[in-house]
């Protein structure tokens, strides 16, 4: 701060995420990494949703889904995405624009094998996005996948459960300020891999 000038914001704006990240770890009561990805549906219909940020470094913001659902149908049709993270507690907001692309299987692999069993068994469960004629139906399809991993020493990932990455091309951040006089930043990704940035009236 005090950041009145767009010289005087961060030259990089994956330095300046990761410390609102670490301070929102601090200080946000809950799911600090929650945040909300938009993704274009058919007849270009926006459609938006949380999911939790699960990774994250100057190639990208990395989150996992079941790619049967409606944001993988989505995805699988058109790879753009907007991804949105706010934090009531520092009253900041960072929105952030990209490519989408699965993350290596080995990578996704990992990240499955830290879970907590029983959300790997959901994972198998559910049929993500898909209707569902009563709650019981749920339960019953996770006893039936719990019995059949009973034992197992190792709980595969379901191959329709991937890890995405959004590579942003724009990464805008937003303070609050008294009286709506707020302050913004946006960064955009040049063609020589250089981030160029502007301030934005509130
Ligand atoms: C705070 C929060 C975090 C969530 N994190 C995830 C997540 O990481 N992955 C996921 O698939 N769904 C997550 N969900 C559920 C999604 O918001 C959504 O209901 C689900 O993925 C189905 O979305 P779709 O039908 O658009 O595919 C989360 C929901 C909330 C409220």
């Amino acid at each position: 701060m005090p950041y009145n000038s767009a010289d005087e914001w961060p030259n990089d704006p994956h330095n300046l995420f990761h410390l609102w990240m670490q301070d929102a770890e601090k200080n946000e009561p809950n799911d600090p990494n929650a945040m909300c990805l938009s993704t274009i549906g058919p007849e270009n219909m926006p459609n938006s949703r949380m999911v939790l940020l699960k990774g994250y470094d100057k190639n990208g913001f990395i989150f996992y889904t079941n790619s049967e659902s409606q944001k993988g149908r989505e995805l699988a049709a058109n790879m753009k995405a907007a991804l949105c993270l706010y934090w009531k507690s520092l009253r900041k907001q960072v929105r952030i624009q990209g490519m989408v692309e699965c993350i290596s299987a080995e990578q996704a692999d990992i990240y499955f094998n830290s879970r907590h069993p029983d959300s790997q068994i959901g994972a198998w469960a559910s049929q993500q996005s898909r209707p569902l004629s009563h709650r019981e139906v749920f339960d019953q399809r996770f006893t039936e996948f719990k019995k059949k991993f009973e034992g197992c020493e190792m709980i595969p990932r379901p191959d329709y459960w991937n890890g995405y990455r959004v590579t942003p091309q724009k990464i805008e951040f937003w303070i609050n300020e008294t009286h709506r006089l707020h302050r913004r930043c946006i960064y955009k990704l040049q063609s020589n891999g250089d981030w160029e940035r502007d301030m934005l009236y509130p």
